[in-house]
């Protein structure tokens, strides 16, 4: 996945690399109006009004759809984002890409097949919290061998499974979660779940259904989110955590979003609370955005999931697709 603070590059290119990189095969409505931004000089002229990192095309796209704009071709889109730029600015001010993908479990929960204990699932940038659900949700893993089911729910993940994945036998048994995050979203807030839905490319029914389907579930039993930093706050919720329980911490699409310097000090600061309790980590983001995961940047779009900081598997961003790397 791209990292869309910026790093040189200029709001074109952004924008290309988006459609070539993360949308072409995907998302052809967004990678067509992806590429019209990257050549309208009035579009872009009013993108760089905006700070860098509010400039990311996942936003813009959810910030029209947001306000009920037109996204099927790029000159209704582009009239739309010019008249009401007003709007469209402000919600990219307000709002963020806090795209909450509960198909994310489908690609953890292998990591902690043999966890033995029950679980205390701490989520770090857990946005609306749909990932803290693993045990409410079904899982229907093809595997060479065949279909391995999980669970019975409304909410189901599908996700195609290389290699020998320890796929587990029963869904895990937690007893103790929450999240962390800078801005929490709350699952009851009918607006924060609209801009969930916007943050799904208009393509992805499936995703979409299942959003739906997990949000339901989410609302019968509202996770905690503390608001606070994963830097500064995350030895504070940790604590909290039930002593008997294998407290598991784990993020996913959410440390590219900061600096390295950052970065490594949030994994030592993982591995102070690892040397203090049980605890497992989990790690689901783009190659080398955690130290020692650098698996090369070749193929289609990709994460990696490391468990204490060994890469496991590579996994398809939005968990659809798991290749366990090791038995
Ligand atoms: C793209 S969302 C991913 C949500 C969720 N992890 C998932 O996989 O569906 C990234 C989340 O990380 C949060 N975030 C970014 N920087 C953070 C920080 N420094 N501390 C805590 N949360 C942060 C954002 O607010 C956002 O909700």
């Amino acid at each position: 996945m791209a990292d869309w603070r910026g790093h040189g590059l200029t709001t074109p290119e952004v924008y290309r690399r988006m459609a070539a990189e993360e949308l072409r095969g995907l998302s052809p409505s967004y990678e067509a109006l992806c590429l019209g931004v990257s050549a309208d000089a009035a579009v872009i002229a009013r993108l760089d009004s905006l700070p860098g990192p509010k400039r990311q095309p996942n936003l813009l796209l959810a910030a029209v759809r947001f306000l009920d704009g037109p996204i099927a071709d790029f000159a209704a889109f582009r009239s739309f984002v010019i008249d009401r730029w007003e709007d469209v600015a402000m919600t990219m001010l307000e709002r963020r890409t806090q795209t909450n993908e509960a198909g994310r479990c489908a690609v953890l929960l292998p990591a902690l097949a043999a966890a033995g204990r029950p679980l205390a699932l701490l989520e770090v940038g857990a946005a609306a919290g749909l990932c803290l659900f693993w045990d409410r949700y079904e899982y229907r893993y093809s595997t060479t061998a065949g279909e391995h089911r999980l669970g019975a729910s409304t909410a189901v993940l599908p996700c195609a499974v290389t290699g020998p994945a320890p796929l587990p036998g029963e869904l895990p048994r937690v007893i103790w979660r929450a999240g962390l995050d800078l801005h929490p979203l709350d699952v009851c807030d009918d607006a924060d779940v609209r801009w969930l839905e916007c943050l799904v490319w208009p393509e992805h029914a499936e995703r979409f259904a299942r959003l739906r389907a997990a949000v339901d579930i989410a609302r019968a039993d509202p996770p905690h989110i503390a608001t606070g930093d994963l830097l500064t706050d995350l030895p504070a919720v940790a604590a909290q955590a039930p002593a008997e329980a294998t407290l598991v911490v784990f993020h996913s699409a959410v440390l590219a979003y900061l600096d390295a310097e950052v970065r490594a000090a949030f994994v030592r600061t993982v591995r102070d609370l690892a040397a203090a309790r049980a605890l497992v980590w989990l790690s689901n983001e783009a190659p080398a955005v955690v130290p020692g995961t650098d698996v090369g940047r070749d193929g289609p779009s990709r994460f990696v999931l490391a468990r204490d900081g060994v890469p496991v598997a590579l996994t398809q961003p939005h968990g659809s697709a798991l290749t366990w790397l090791r038995p």
